[in-house]
């Protein structure tokens, strides 16, 4: 992990910390719920890459931190609903036993739909009055990014996929928008914010949608490689359920090819803008990199 900006995940961990509700907030469950899964650790991953993405533009992290939180709260959600009994079934998450393991589905499938709606509520707390156009723009960009258009639908058919013989155009779909989508609305509110020109934000879209291709390859990659411990997670899931998967596809060997090509491909396109793009740099390493 080293390649990982662990000061900034630090930032976003404490700024989670402060913006959630207190503990006896009531319904007590619900919130409780919530606090569980949002805040049993993870890398953090779409926070940081907004609070990078803004800085490459001169944006304190302060000024985005609503921003890049309520865009975990949404990442958030679709783990708890992913690992839900309909959709893949696991037992753990984050280390944790997943969130209907612990309250019931019930509560998991609304701690997931609070999750969702307080997003947009933390999102509109950004103090970046001075132009509320650009908070327009956010809001509007995390909520394509997450609905049929994007996150959603890309689980739908993930679900429609699973078991069944598919080709590698139609999981690189699945991937761009289960995964890909997120992560790059995560990249463009960031650049949104820090205010990006428009050649800019092209250059930064397109970082964020080869990251999002090769960070969710990779974690396909880690389901068969990976252990328990470094991933929070059950490995080997994924050839249990006869999920689509780009090993199972194409094999290890060509996965992490084409890991590694798109972490270039997104490399490549933040090396034409000016500003110190560094850190987008080290982060598109640590994609494929990482262990966990
Ligand atoms: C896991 O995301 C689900 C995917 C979209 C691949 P992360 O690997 O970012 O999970 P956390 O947030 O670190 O737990
Ligand atoms: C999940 O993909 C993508 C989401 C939108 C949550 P996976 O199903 O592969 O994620 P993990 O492996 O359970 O974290
Ligand atoms: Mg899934
Ligand atoms: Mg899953
Ligand atoms: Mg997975």
């Amino acid at each position: 992990m080293s390649l990982y900006p662990e000061a900034v995940r630090a930032l976003v961990d404490t700024a989670l910390e402060e913006y959630f509700p207190a503990a006896d907030t009531y319904p007590e469950i619900l919130y409780q719920s919530m606090r569980y899964s949002l805040l049993a650790g993870g890398k953090r991953f779409r926070p940081v890459l907004t609070i990078l993405a803004a800085g490459v533009f001169g944006a304190a992290p302060d000024s985005v931190l609503p921003c890049a939180c309520g865009i975990e709260y949404i990442h958030t959600y679709s783990l708890i609903h992913d690992d839900l009994p309909a959709v893949d079934n696991d037992d753990l998450r984050r280390g944790l036993p997943t969130n209907h393991k612990k309250f019931g589905e019930d509560i998991a499938i609304m701690a997931g739909d609070a999750l969702f709606a307080e997003a947009f509520s933390l999102i509109s707390r950004l103090q970046t009055a001075s132009d509320q156009r650009k908070i327009i723009e956010v809001i509007r960009e995390i909520a394509a990014a997450s609905g049929p258009g994007g996150m959603v639908g890309g689980q739908v058919v993930d679900m429609a996929s699973t078991g069944k013989p598919i080709s590698l155009e139609t999981l690189r779909f699945i991937h761009a928008r289960k995964t890909g989508r997120l992560i790059t609305a995560a990249a463009r509110c960031g650049a949104i914010l820090g205010g990006a020109t428009d050649e800019e934000l092209d250059a930064v879209t397109s970082y964020g949608t080869h990251l999002g291709l090769a960070f969710q390859i990779t974690d396909d990659i880690l389901d068969e490689t990976g252990s328990v411990e470094e991933l929070g997670k059950t490995p080997g899931q994924d050839q249990t359920l006869h999920k689509a998967t780009y090993p199972a596809l194409v094999g290890l060997d060509e996965s992490r090819r084409l890991a590694r090509a798109e972490a270039k491909a997104a490399t490549a396109a933040v090396d034409k803008m000016s500003g110190n793009t560094g850190a987008l740099r080290d982060l598109a390493e640590f994609v494929t990199e990482r262990t966990g």
